[in-house]
């Protein structure tokens, strides 16, 4: 199964790639609303994911964004898959995008690889045996103060919580080394992973977002919880993620 993620994120990178090559700048084949953008890729590359692990295991199911939850007769396997994870990026030709998918076993994260094509990066977690860029392992941050504290965010699935956003903003931003939204969910937490940052931050996240990144996290020695201290579930969710030592910090400045 490590093997067919990794040749799936691989090959479905490569797809991708030429796609942005291809394309021009803001050259939109769908728009529904600025923070809402579908992209005709986002369809065909989501269509590609589904088609290639129903190949290979037919009776697994299969959540996606663009396609929701694909028929299963095996409860056992959940793969959840994000085609674009940074589709405005994407679209905007800033190659800070990538592939996310996951597996969860008995609702368990087994597996989790983010490919990031334009960036030449394939980050893979498998549980119980650490995270990797490009083969090499990876490792949070041990920066232990809020102070010195590199923080990445995004507003996540929120509609009306803009004013959430910006207290949100308003509770770190003081207080950490500095504060950014890189637009792509996955990436950031698997900047967090290999600890080019130090915390991610984000409300009401949706699992194909990150399922991937919580892994790569925890096996780069990180910790991840929700807003209340839960571990995290294949549910829209609250996030802190962080190299372990600020989470108790974080946590404490929320509201
Ligand atoms: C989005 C990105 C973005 C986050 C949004 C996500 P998409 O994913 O991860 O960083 O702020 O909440 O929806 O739409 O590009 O797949
Ligand atoms: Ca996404
Ligand atoms: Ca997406």
């Amino acid at each position: 199964m490590i093997e067919f993620i990794q040749a799936l994120a691989h090959d479905t990178g490569q797809i991708l790639l030429k796609a942005y090559q291809k394309q021009s700048a803001g050259n939109l084949a769908l728009r529904q609303s600025p923070k809402q953008l579908k992209l005709a890729e986002d369809k065909t590359i989501d269509q590609y994911i589904i088609q290639r692990i129903q190949q290979q295991f037919p009776s697994h199911g299969i959540l996606t964004e663009e396609s929701g939850l694909v028929h299963s007769s095996d409860s056992k396997y959940l793969w959840i898959v994000d085609p674009i994870d940074g589709s405005v990026n994407f679209s905007t030709h800033n190659p800070f995008f990538a592939i996310s998918i996951a597996l969860l076993i008995d609702g368990q994260l087994e597996l989790g690889v983010v490919e990031a094509p334009l960036l030449g990066e394939q980050f893979v977690a498998q549980r119980g045996c650490g995270a990797t860029v490009n083969g090499q392992p990876i490792h949070v941050s041990t920066t232990a103060t809020l102070a010195d504290t590199y923080l990445v965010t995004c507003d996540g699935g929120m509609t009306d919580r803009t004013q959430v956003f910006s207290t949100l903003i308003r509770n770190y931003y003081d207080q950490v080394k500095d504060i950014r939204k890189l637009g792509s969910a996955a990436l950031e937490c698997a900047w967090v992973a290999a600890g080019r940052a130090d915390a991610y931050i984000t409300m009401a996240i949706d699992p194909w977002d990150v399922a991937a990144g919580v892994l790569l996290v925890q096996e780069a020695g990180g910790t991840v919880t929700t807003f209340t201290g839960a571990a995290w579930t294949p549910v829209q969710s609250d996030l802190i993620c962080s190299n372990g030592l600020l989470q108790s910090a974080l946590s404490a400045r929320l509201w």
